[in-house]
């Protein structure tokens, strides 16, 4: 007898959630399609940090260093330490401790370690911050724009609409923020937080100055509005110069939620970030919470807890320099500082004729810099540039949702070394030119595909 075979199931994409239709996945999606189609291409797209320094043989040791920190500082015998490591574990997370420890030596932020809860990257800690400020549809968030597109990602799965802010050379316009909360309100929204990175910002680079940071703490006091500082990058300044203090150091009202990543400091693959919530919740009966106790909440029906042997990888990188995340990634430190200056002095010896139309700005460190271009940098054009020069990089229109950075792209120095930089700058300069030839008329080239930019 014939056995008839059961058609197999098949979804379409239109019953699906709407954010798997979000455009922002699909221009994220066709940077790593080009990116792997182009393995030899000289990539400074890529925001990762470099892998020089990465370590497996030192992983049983900072596992054994937590161990000894379990057994001497939190005197739990061997059965707590196991379970410890092995069990479902605390929501909160377990080096709590230690990032506070962290965060006072390498910040200057004072925080009670019970105001930590420990994520699964600092991507989690978005949208626990997210989900549980916004209550309903007319909660909305403001970002800096150019946004980093893990911040409206999370925005959108946790179905709260993000407005933008500009940015302007202070690196963020503290009038345009005064006017979109206004605008909120106006249309009977209720803006919560304010997203924003405010050292060496992703995608733009860009740090605020100290005034800017005091200013922007009392006008969201003045507008009854969180912070949310998001700070993956602030140790890589690129002098040694004193750092400007995070708005959660200058934090005297609680009014900063602090987002931080151990991504750029340890590693990514430990999926290690954590956030601050050290804001009191009213919860009915005379009682206060900790925001972070609300967040556990929510963050033990996402992921429960973050991996404990994750944690204590990352702990024992802590333990091993002391909590002093500085100290841990000098080599690190040194070698963005180097890229750095190689990445601007390399953009002055080849563009800095005008002729060429090309200008950029002067990060003070961090991984980014943002270049304008005299043609659209689109997807098509970052295509070609991949193909025909062997030279990738970040579109900054995916950073904007809607208009803007359409003749501007991201240039990215943490994975690669001074060598590439020199010669991904020689491969740029060659587009450029062609772009300007091709604009000219002055040399027909049979892919004349680079269309001039609006300015
Ligand atoms: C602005 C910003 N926030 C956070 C992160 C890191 O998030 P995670 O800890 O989830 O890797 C990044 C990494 O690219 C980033 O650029």
């Amino acid at each position: 007898m014939m056995t008839l075979q059961a058609p197999e199931a098949e979804l379409s994409i239109a019953d699906l959630n709407s954010t798997l239709r979000d455009p922002a996945l699909e221009t994220m999606n066709f940077l790593n399609e080009v990116s792997a189609r182009f393995p030899d291409a000289i990539s400074f797209a890529a925001g990762r940090p470099c892998e020089e320094y990465f370590d497996l043989d030192a992983l049983p040791r900072y596992l054994r260093l937590f161990e000894e920190y379990l057994a001497t500082e939190e005197r739990a015998d061997g059965a707590q330490i196991g379970r410890t490591l092995l069990q479902y574990g605390r929501t909160k997370g377990i080096i709590h401790k230690l990032l506070a420890r962290h965060l006072w030596l390498d910040e200057r932020i004072d925080v009670d370690p019970e105001t930590i809860v420990v994520t699964v990257g600092c991507q989690e800690a978005m949208f626990l911050v997210l989900h549980a400020l916004c209550a309903s549809k007319d909660d909305i968030v403001l970002a800096v724009s150019p946004s980093y597109v893990g911040l409206t990602g999370a925005a959108r799965l946790a179905g709260c609409e993000v407005w933008p802010v500009r940015e302007n050379e202070h690196g963020v316009d503290l009038e345009h923020f005064v006017m979109q909360v206004a605008a909120a309100r106006s249309q009977g929204k209720r803006p919560r937080a304010f997203y924003l990175v405010p050292d060496f910002a992703n995608p733009s680079g860009l740090s605020l100055d100290l005034g800017t940071r005091k200013s922007l703490l009392s006008l969201a006091e003045q507008q009854g509005i969180l912070l949310l500082e998001d700070n993956p990058y602030g140790l890589f300044q690129a002098d040694d110069g004193s750092r400007v203090p995070t708005l959660k150091a200058l934090d005297t009202t609680r009014r900063v939620v602090y987002l931080g990543s151990l991504a750029k400091t340890c590693f990514p693959g430990a999926r290690v970030g954590f956030v601050v919530a050290d804001q009191r919740v009213a919860a009915g009966n005379q009682r206060t919470e900790l925001l972070a106790d609300e967040l556990s909440k929510i963050k033990s029906m996402l992921t429960v807890n973050t991996p404990p042997l994750a944690q204590a990888i990352a702990g024992g990188r802590l333990l091993e320099h002391g909590c002093c995340l500085v100290q841990a990634n000098q080599r690190e430190i040194a070698a963005y500082r180097h890229n750095m200056r190689i990445l601007l002095s390399g953009l002055e010896q080849r563009f800095g004729n005008p002729r060429l139309k090309v200008s950029w700005n002067t990060p003070a460190g961090g991984f980014f810099a943002v270049v304008t271009v005299p043609f659209a940098a689109n997807s098509e054009a970052l295509e070609l540039s991949a193909r025909r020069y062997g030279l990738l990089w970040t579109p900054m229109m995916y950073f904007y949702d809607g208009e803007g950075g359409e003749n501007q792209l991201r240039l990215s120095i943490s994975v690669l070394r001074p060598a590439q930089i020199e010669d991904g700058l020689d491969r740029l300069l060659a587009l450029v030119e062609d772009s300007l030839r091709s604009t000219h008329a002055e040399n027909v080239r049979p892919e004349p595909t680079i269309t001039p930019g609006a300015g």
